[in-house]
Parts: C-alpha cells; structure tokens; sequence
C-alpha cells in the first residue's frame, strides 16, 4: 500500500499535467476512500468536464468555421449577379435616368462592392490556420522587411525595427498574417508626422515563448475597448474617417491562436498602442 505522502505526491503530479494540458490524466484512486481520495477524484470529475467541453467548443467552432465559409462562398455570385445587373442597366439607361435615378444606382453598385469585398474577407478569415503547413525556422528580420514592403503608405513611416532577433520555429504564413495587420492599422490610425512605427522582441524569462510587439504613435485606443475590438466586424470609426472592414485583428487574434499563442495590447485614447504577441518559440502542431 503507497504512503500518505507518496498519494500526494502523485496527487500533485496529476494536477501539474492537468495545468499543462494533459487532459487524459487521471489520479488513481485506492480503496482507502481518504480525504486524498476525495480530492483525487475531485480533480479526475473536473477534468472530465473539461475535456468534454474543449471537445464540444472544438466541435461548434469547426462547424462556425464552416458556416461562415459557405455563407460566404455561396454569397459571392448573387452578389456578383447585382453588380453586373446594375451594370447593365447603367450601360441601357445611361440617357434615359434621371438624376435621382443614377444616384441610386450609384448606391446599388457601391453597396454591392462592399458586400462582395466583406464575403471575401470573411471567407478568407474563415480559411485562415487551416494546415499552418509552412512550418520552418523564421528569419523574423527579413519577414519584417518583406511584410513592409508590401504595404502601402510604409515609406512615410520612421520604422524602429530591432536589429537581432530569435529565430522561432513556425508558420511563415500565418505570422505573417499578424504583422501585416498589425502594421497596417499602425499605419492607418494614425494622425501623428512622422508616424513611428517600432518592432521588437521581449524576453520575458520563459525560454519556451517568443514574444513580440508592434508599438504606433497613432490615436490610441479608449480600455474599455480593447477586448472588442478583436471581434470580427468591430470598428471603433466610420469609414468616412477610417476605411476599413474590421476584419484586421479577428484575423491577427485567429493567426496567433492557430499558432498556439495570444495577442493583448497597450494602449489609451490619443497615447498610441502597442500589440504584443506571444507565441511558442516552437510550433506545438495543435490550436488552442
Ligand atoms: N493601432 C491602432 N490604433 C488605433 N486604433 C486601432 C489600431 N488598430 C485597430 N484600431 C481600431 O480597432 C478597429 C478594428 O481594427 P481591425 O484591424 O480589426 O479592422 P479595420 O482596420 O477597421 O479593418 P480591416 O483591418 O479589416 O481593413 C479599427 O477600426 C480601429 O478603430
Ligand atoms: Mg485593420
């Protein structure tokens, strides 16, 4: 029969497998029925649950992932379909309509616009971290580099970008996804001449992360808004001011889950921002 001690030790074995994830672990119970029994079997009900719940989430997010690509898959040719009508009744009717009448078209046309370049967004969003197959040691610099040269509006920016870097082990495609959003609202949201733009990696003491962030002098962000603003959709300005769809930092926050890590920011209204980013310096193969 195993000692009172020896049961706590693996009682706390089991416990520390669970923090780290392992939710197949169970605590062996005796036949003792003891206080360490009870907590033991405690813990095996709990992660029980868990593991049913992450199974169901994981269920209902394949199938939202799936709805959100059929949806927008199958509303991209009627809405095709309303701009090329519109089109043709611009071409046949151009003398004929009145004013008031080419203005609604006008509206007809644009509105249809936005509506296939959301669909492409949200389909593009819905296939993002599927298979981050193009797993590989990053040379963060030269991402940067490239990232930023494919932006529009960069060279107006005094970049600040750390000189070394680590080199973690991941997906290429998907973090560069991350920077590319994340430079393009520094970009966007800002009033400030020159706009700064600094970019750099923390150690934080854990040898098993990388952590980075994107800093902007731009306008700030308000706190009470910085959970919202990762939801897809949300935008904190109209587009007569800022033009954009509000799908940037759904898709930063999907990119660094499918990578295994998080995203959480700094920021006050008129101070600027800074993104941080903390993935594993090694790609674990799993969403979260
Ligand atoms: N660096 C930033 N500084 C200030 N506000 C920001 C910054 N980044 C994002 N925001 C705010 O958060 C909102 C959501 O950003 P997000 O990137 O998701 O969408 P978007 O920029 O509006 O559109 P999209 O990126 O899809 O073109 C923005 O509309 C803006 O109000
Ligand atoms: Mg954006």
């Amino acid at each position: 029969m195993l000692s009172h001690d020896t049961r706590f030790d693996r009682l706390l074995a089991v416990l520390e497998d669970l923090a780290a994830g392992d939710l197949d672990v169970r605590f062996q119970l005796s036949d003792r029925l003891d206080e360490i029994d009870a907590i033991g079997y405690g813990i095996n009900q709990m992660a029980e649950e868990l593991r049913d719940t992450i199974n169901a989430l994981s269920v209902a997010n394949e199938e939202l992932s799936q709805f959100a690509f059929i949806v927008s898959h199958d509303l991209k040719s009627p809405l095709r379909g309303i701009q090329n009508c519109a089109e043709m009744l611009r071409q046949e009717g151009e003398d004929n309509l009145l004013p008031e009448q080419l203005r609604y078209l006008d509206l007809l046309q644009s509105a249809a616009r936005r509506g296939q370049l959301l669909v492409g967004e949200l389909l593009e969003y819905s296939q993002l971290g599927i298979g981050a197959g193009d797993v590989k040691p990053i040379d963060m610099r030269a991402l940067i580099d490239e990232t930023i040269g494919d932006l529009d509006g960069a060279n107006d920016v005094e970049w600040e970008i750390q000189r070394r870097w680590p080199t973690p082990v991941t997906s290429a495609m998907l973090l560069r996804q991350v920077l590319a959003n994340l430079f393009t609202n520094a970009i966007t949201y800002n009033r400030s001449t020159p706009p700064r733009i600094a970019v750099g990696s923390k150690n934080n003491g854990d040898e098993s992360q990388f952590t980075f962030f994107v800093r902007d002098n731009g306008i700030g962000i308000a706190p009470q808004y910085h959970k919202k603003i990762f939801n897809l959709f949300q935008r904190l300005h109209h587009r007569s001011e800022f033009d954009g769809s509000g799908v940037g930092l759904a898709t930063v926050r999907k990119a660094a889950l499918a990578l295994g890590g998080s995203v959480t920011l700094d920021s006050n209204l008129g101070e600027g921002s800074t993104f941080w980013v903390s993935i594993p310096r090694s790609y674990q193969g799993a969403h979260r």
